[in-house]
């Protein structure tokens, strides 16, 4: 499998990463519905004899949940795979979701909780999830240089940042990697923190590539109007009317493209975010093993000058769209 040097570091990362947001299942607010976590840890050790060789997850991915069985399944096989997770929503007892926090203190502890539950000894990559709240950015981010200096954390990196806030951190400890939305339907970041990233040694972790299930050919409006009561894809705008429908279309251009190729939607989406050399690796959620033995195929796939053109086709076709339904 293909892999890419995270910016400056030295971890080689390959160029599909295996997200655990929807492995931490319901029963929080932004849950994916019923997970079994038997399920799950097959998932996880999958992509691991696939060769993926990073795990994406977040203490807030269930409240814990995901970690916890982030920890499970790699029991043995540390030396395989490097974890990331992150720091700054945080939650108490009996909520159903998190509130966003910087403080040194509290990243210090968040960052012992991820240890125990992840059952490891150091975190390779550990992300400020939420630039809030903005005031105490580099409070938090001088908190993640005291625990790389402590040994607890190898690089430091943030998650949902804008170039500002890029500035505003790397003087006190350099910025490993940028983890921001990227996908066919969410592009801001060609704009500014693509050339940014690139020109200052900061990687890029890309998530939801194939929009949260969405750009993958087996989305519909069936599926959609049978997501469960706590999947937070009912509240998602790209997964409701009328977005939805123009996105179906969308996928309906990409799939004659893919299936071109003898590929899936799934893989043409992820191919298409990883076309971009200052993108490291796109970070793949996969709640069933079947899933990411498909998507762990995009990892090698370079799409060509003619399907990226069809694809730009595509794209502006749904913008035209969108601007009519407006
Ligand atoms: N830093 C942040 O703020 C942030 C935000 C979002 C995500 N992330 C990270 O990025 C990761 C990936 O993003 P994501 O999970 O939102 O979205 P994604 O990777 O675009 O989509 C993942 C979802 O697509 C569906 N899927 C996966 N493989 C499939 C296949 N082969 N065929 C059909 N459906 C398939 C699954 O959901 P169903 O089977 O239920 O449809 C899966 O949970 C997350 O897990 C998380 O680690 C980070």
């Amino acid at each position: 499998m293909r892999t890419r040097r995270l910016g400056d570091t030295d971890l080689e990362l390959t160029t599909v990463g295996l997200g655990t947001w929807a492995i931490g299942g319901g029963g929080w607010d932004y849950g994916w519905g019923p997970q079994d976590d038997k399920r799950s840890v097959a998932t996880i050790r999958r992509a691991l004899d696939l060769g993926i060789n990073w795990i994406d997850t977040a203490p807030v991915y269930g409240l814990g949940r995901s970690e916890q069985v982030v920890g499970r399944a790699i029991k043995g096989r540390r030396d395989e795979v490097l974890i990331a997770t992150k720091c700054g929503q945080v939650w108490h007892e009996g909520d159903t979701g998190a509130h966003s926090r910087l403080k040194a203190d509290s990243i210090q502890r968040e960052a012992e909780a991820s240890l125990r539950r992840l059952s490891i000894d150091v975190i390779d990559l550990y992300q400020i999830h939420w630039p809030y709240p903005d005031e105490d950015i580099e409070e938090g981010w001088g908190a993640i240089a005291d625990l790389v200096e402590e040994g607890k954390v190898r690089y430091g990196g943030v998650s949902n940042f804008s170039v500002s806030q890029l500035e505003r951190a790397q003087p006190i400890h350099p910025v490993a990697s940028l983890q921001p939305p990227y996908s066919m339907l969410r592009r801001d970041i060609e704009g500014e923190q693509l050339p940014y990233c690139a020109t200052n040694g900061i990687g890029v972790v890309a998530y939801s590539p194939m929009e949260a299930g969405l750009l993958t050919g087996k989305f519909d409006k069936e599926r959609a109007a049978g997501l469960a009561e706590d999947d937070w894809r009912r509240r998602s705008d790209q997964h409701r009317e009328p977005r939805l429908s123009v996105n179906l279309a969308l996928v309906d251009k990409l799939k004659p493209i893919a299936e071109g190729n003898g590929r899936s939607v799934a893989e043409l989406a992820i191919a298409w975010v990883l076309r971009r050399p200052e993108v490291t690796s796109a970070i793949v959620g996969a709640r069933r093993p079947e899933q990411i033995e498909e998507t762990a195929r995009a990892a090698d796939w370079v799409l060509s000058e003619s399907d990226r053109a069809e694809i730009e086709d595509a794209l502006a076709e749904r913008e035209r769209r969108l601007g009519q339904e407006q």
